[in-house]
């Protein structure tokens, strides 16, 4: 636990137990139905972008240990060698060459890890160091150079052993005036032409074909998105995720706006895969069970989104762990943070079932709730994004717990304090435990998100066997 917390632990301890001092309504009430569940989940949200180490900036690919990857419940990687100082292939071949090595080493940590991977062939390209006069994919109508970068890549995948566990993630944020300087009707030549050569080849066959990991968020409103499915639908090049960023951006309110927009134009579902989410001023231990809560309730993968540049964007595990000196690219004396706390509780301590849940009708805060595990819990993570104020949790249906319809709950609280991302925090810091009376099967309690606990993630947990 980190000292300036030391002083709220016995304020928040006695807030948790007053009665309920605002009006409570459901724009400020989170709801979790024991009595409907959804099954185990894989650890949907704990993937990331870049964040591991390679040889493009000196590092030792395995120096962050990998026990923080395990920790954490690694899902999901993705990288290309951006930001390699050398450029890609439109650069040089040895920028390429560069740059396939730092992501075939990121690729194997991750694999090592459990974790599957999305490639970023814009950044094997080089599109850091692109400009508008740059030559990109398809310009002129000439396409020999970027046919020739696609049989060069997927050549070094299949001759690297790269094919298992692989997304080909066809191009960067084509929207976003950044990734790609030129029109969505050479974008989209680019990706029925892509596709149908990964497709043509039976080596990719176990690689997915994910998009278009877009900046902005799919709705029937957004005209790039629009234009995008209608392609794919008429050319039958669909992808197999769904892929957009969420910078910032709301998996409760993009995710059924995506179904909308499929359901509008014929389109077929497809497992959804937010793999850039959280803006950095987002990114706290509030934030990170905020998001968390919206990707677990949609089944959708989610990948923390990466603020920092150079050799940094390749460690710190995208904002989950620090180190001893932060301005040291290859030293390994790691350590974690309050987020990597959010995580390591998410993926070790709640494995049990899930329950069903709503966030708050006002959006600021969601709960992530999983019952029974080797302790015979019910566990709810919980965040706020962002704000002060006071909310309230309600769960509902307590009897398919094992617990009468009324009586006195005790519920443990721990907090999952926020000191920065360089802030070590080693464990979750124990708030104690308050008698809620209630009946009608249903318990309600507050949520203090107070200025010292701003960014403080919490777990609310109590046991199913018995209540006094
Ligand atoms: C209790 O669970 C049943 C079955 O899921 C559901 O229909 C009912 O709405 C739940 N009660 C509350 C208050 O959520
Ligand atoms: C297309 O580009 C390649 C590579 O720059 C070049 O050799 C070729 O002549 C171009 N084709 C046409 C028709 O201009
Ligand atoms: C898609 O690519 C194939 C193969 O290159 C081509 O035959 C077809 O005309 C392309 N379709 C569109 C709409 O560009
Ligand atoms: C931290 O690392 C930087 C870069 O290697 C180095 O210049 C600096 O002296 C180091 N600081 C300390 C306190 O060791
Ligand atoms: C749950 O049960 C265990 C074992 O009896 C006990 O130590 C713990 O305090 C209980 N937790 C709560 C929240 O009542």
């Amino acid at each position: 636990m980190v000292s300036k917390h030391a002083s709220a632990v016995a304020a928040t301890l006695a807030a948790f137990g007053l009665p309920l001092a605002t009006a409570q309504d459901s724009s400020n009430t989170a709801t979790v139905n024991l009595a409907a569940t959804r099954g185990t989940s894989p650890g949907y949200a704990a993937g990331f972008i870049y964040g591991e180490p390679s040889s493009i900036f000196d590092q030792s690919p395995n120096q962050i240990p990998e026990s923080f990857y395990t920790g954490m419940g690694f899902i999901y990687g993705r990288a290309g060698g951006g930001q390699d100082p050398t450029g890609g292939y439109i650069t040089s071949l040895a920028g390429y060459e560069s740059r396939f090595q730092g992501t075939l080493q990121n690729y194997q940590t991750s694999r090592q890890a459990g974790g599957k991977f999305q490639v970023l062939p814009h950044d094997l390209w080089g599109t850091d160091h692109a400009t508008k006069d740059s030559y990109w994919p398809g310009d002129d109508g000439n396409w020999t150079i970027y046919d020739n970068f696609l049989d060069r890549a997927l050549s070094d995948i299949v001759a690297n052993d790269m094919t298992d566990g692989l997304d080909w993630d066809l191009w960067n944020e084509p929207d976003g005036g950044y990734f790609w300087l030129r029109s969505q009707a050479q974008y989209l030549a680019m990706w029925n032409r892509t596709y149908l050569r990964i497709r043509e080849d039976s080596a990719f066959n176990n690689v997915l074909i994910v998009g278009p990991s877009s900046a902005s968020q799919p709705s029937t409103s957004n005209s790039w998105w629009t234009t995008y499915i209608q392609y794919v639908v008429s050319n039958n090049v669909i992808p197999e995720q769904y892929t957009w960023h969420d910078e910032p951006g709301d998996p409760g309110t993009d995710i059924p706006n995506l179904n909308t927009l499929l359901a509008k134009y014929n389109a077929p579902s497809r497992q959804i895969n937010i793999n850039e989410y959280a803006t950095q001023s987002q990114q706290n231990s509030a934030g990170s069970a905020w998001f968390i809560s919206r990707l677990e309730r949609y089944n959708a993968y989610g990948l923390r989104g990466n603020w920092l540049s150079a050799c940094q964007l390749y460690d710190f595990m995208a904002g989950i762990v620090g180190k001893t000196n932060t301005s040291d690219c290859t030293s390994a004396q790691y350590y974690p943070n309050g987020q990597y706390q959010v995580y390591e509780w998410y993926t070790k301590m709640m494995t049990g079932t899930r329950a069903t849940t709503t966030g708050t009708g006002d959006g600021v805060m969601d709960v992530y709730t999983t019952i029974g595990n080797a302790g015979g819990t019910v566990q709810t993570l919980t965040g706020v994004l962002n704000q002060q104020g006071t909310w309230y949790i309600t769960i509902d249906n307590l009897s398919a717990v094992g617990l009468p319809e009324s009586g006195s709950l005790p519920i443990q609280t721990y907090g999952l304090v926020d000191d920065g991302p360089y802030g070590e925090v080693n464990a979750p810091t124990n708030r104690g435990i308050y008698s809620h009376q209630y009946s009608g099967n249903s318990v309600t309690f507050p949520v203090y998100q107070t200025s010292v606990d701003e960014y403080t993630a919490w777990v609310f947990e109590f046991n199913t066997t018995s209540s006094s």
